[in-house]
């Protein structure tokens, strides 16, 4: 039986689905587990995606140019990067905002001049800001997976949940489904059956040249890296000081009952 099959078969009947309809898989990530890591090349191939596609309509405006250093780039880099990007100022002296190329202390810009601009753009939803989206979304798997989940510190939900619905469009809907004009069939998202994004990268899109696959199962992966890295750019060394915190708090509660067990070793019962 297909995933989500039991939810299409409720809706049939009458109950409520579950979205999404269809769970994302758990994909390895390198900054999986207690001892994950960033891996810089995937990074700075996720931003390029970004740069090139998803940063026409998306945000991320907790996330500054010269934050852009954490992925190996250099100071000289950023500055040239962040003068890609036009950003609004102001306001001068005859009191007007204008605009100015960026420079590394701005964020990463919207390209439209307000939340209500960019919905009249795109069908009526506006693109959500990227800087937390990663954290922001989690498509539950339910007890009792989420048991297990604290024993594996599995926190990609987000990640899993960005790829699956990136690489999630292009399939039939259900017959009993009706998708509302302007919106996009996918299974994997979270809020319906279909959003008002339509699919926004193909293969071949973004050039890569360190000979990985132009795919879109790569760019997906490489992107939701990326924003996992943006959301949470110090996860490995906050999972690495969990596990030195756990260690230490093992180790002294032996020798809290060792000493225990000494000091009283001569009083009678
Ligand atoms: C043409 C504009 C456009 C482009 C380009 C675009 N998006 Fe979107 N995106 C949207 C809109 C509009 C929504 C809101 C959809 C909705 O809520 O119905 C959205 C929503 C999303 C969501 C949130 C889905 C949710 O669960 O709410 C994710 C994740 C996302 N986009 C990822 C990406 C990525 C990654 C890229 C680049 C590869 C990208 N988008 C490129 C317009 C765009």
């Amino acid at each position: 039986m297909a995933p989500g099959a039991t939810d299409e078969a409720a809706h049939e009947q009458g109950g409520t689905p579950h979205y999404p309809l269809i769970k994302p898989a758990e994909l390895d990530w390198t900054f999986a587990g207690p001892f994950g890591h960033y891996d810089l090349g995937q990074l700075q191939r996720g931003l390029k995606v970004y740069r090139e596609v998803c940063s026409a309509c998306h945000s991320m405006n907790l996330v500054s140019f010269r934050n852009l250093e954490g992925l190996g780039y250099s100071d000289e880099q950023v500055r040239s990067f962040a003068a890609e990007f036009q950003v609004e100022d102001g306001p001068n002296a005859s009191g007007e905002m204008f605009m100015r190329p960026g420079i590394p202390s701005d964020r990463f810009p919207s390209p439209f001049p307000n939340p209500e601009a960019a919905a009249a753009a795109n069908n009526g939803a506006h693109p959500p800001d990227f800087s937390l989206l990663a954290k922001a979304r989690f498509a539950t798997q339910g007890f009792p997976k989420f048991v297990f989940d604290i024993f594996t510190q599995y926190a990609e939900g987000g990640p899993d949940y960005i790829h699956a619905l990136l690489t999630g469009y292009g399939q039939e809907p259900p017959a009993h489904i009706t998708i509302q004009p302007g919106t996009h069939y996918n299974p994997y998202f979270m809020n319906g059956p279909a959003l008002a994004m339509a699919q926004p990268i193909m293969d071949d899109q973004v050039e890569y040249t360190d000979g990985t696959p132009q795919t879109v199962d790569q760019y997906s992966r490489d992107v939701a890296a990326f924003m996992m890295w943006a959301a949470e750019p110090h996860l490995p060394e906050r999972k690495a000081t969990g596990m030195v915190v756990m260690v230490f708090l093992i180790g002294f509660a032996i020798m809290v009952g060792i000493v225990k067990r000494r000091v009283w070793a001569d009083t009678p019962h």
